[in-house]
């Protein structure tokens, strides 16, 4: 388990990707998240506190892109990369979809995966590509490596299309609602990004209020990182971080 190992996790929406390696045992802080009111571009990191900085900084405008739409988002991969040189972790962890561009850090060399959920036991195709990032003067060779996927045979059969964000905004036949030919219940899209128990919590449940609008709570999960995979990614991240800190005596965990 990464215990001892400190995060500090950007873009963190509802942070199902800190959530991840919080469950792997990382203490995890969350940085500045626009809906909250707080802007990463005013925002600035203490140098050498963070072990490992994470994030997955908005991908719609990536998506546009790639459709020939015109971008109306800013590209905030830069943002991410300006507060990785700041707070100059050991490793950084940027998640995104395949076409983004991979984020480049003076002093860091990368490597990037392409993961999908499904092929780690989820019930739905997602694939996202994560780009490991390690400082330059530490191990020769690449301390990332993937984990095995799960048996074919133990995988889920008829395994959901990737679950959007705009999952509660569109009919069923955009998003993985095509599959049941209706929009997904919040309950569904909560069990298909890995977090089951998350949906009670956001709908009007036994008489409480509900912390965000409906339409809010799938946007949320569905922009969120797929916890199965966020997972894997963690425990890669932790696996990376102990060869590191072998090849170099750095900072052992506490
Ligand atoms: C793809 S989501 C991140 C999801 C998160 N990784 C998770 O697993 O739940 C990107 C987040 O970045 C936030 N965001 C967009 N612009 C921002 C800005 N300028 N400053 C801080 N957060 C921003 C969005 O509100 C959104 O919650």
């Amino acid at each position: 388990m990464g215990l001892g190992y400190l995060v500090l996790s950007l873009f963190p929406g509802i942070d199902l990707f800190g959530e991840a390696y919080h469950r792997e045992g990382f203490c995890v802080v969350r940085g500045p998240e626009l809906f909250l009111g707080q802007d990463v571009r005013e925002w600035q990191a203490i140098p050498s506190r963070f072990d490992v900085v994470i994030g997955g900084p908005p991908c719609k405008t990536f998506s546009h892109m790639r459709l020939g739409k015109e971008a109306k988002h800013e590209n905030l991969i830069p943002e991410f990369c300006r507060v990785v040189g700041e707070a100059r972790p050991l490793v950084f962890v940027m998640e995104n979809i395949q076409y983004a561009p991979v984020p480049m850090v003076p002093g860091y060399q990368t490597v990037s995966y392409v993961l999908d959920s499904h092929k780690y036991g989820a019930n739905q195709i997602r694939k996202r590509r994560f780009t490991f990032g390690w400082q330059s003067d530490g191990l020769d060779g690449c301390p990332f490596v993937p984990e095995k996927c799960v048996p074919r045979e133990t995988r889920k059969t008829d395994p959901f299309p990737t679950v959007l964000a705009c999952e509660g905004h569109y009919p069923a036949t955009f998003t993985a609602g095509t599959k049941i030919g209706r929009m997904l219940t919040i309950t569904e899209v909560a069990e298909l990004q890995g977090v089951p128990e998350l949906a009670e919590k956001y709908v009007l449940s036994r008489g409480k209020r509900a912390p965000f609008r409906l339409e809010f709570a799938y946007e949320l999960l569905g922009n969120a990182v797929e916890m199965t995979v966020g997972r894997v990614v963690a425990r890669m991240t932790l696996r990376g971080l102990e060869s590191l800190a072998g090849s170099t005596s750095d900072k052992p965990p506490a």
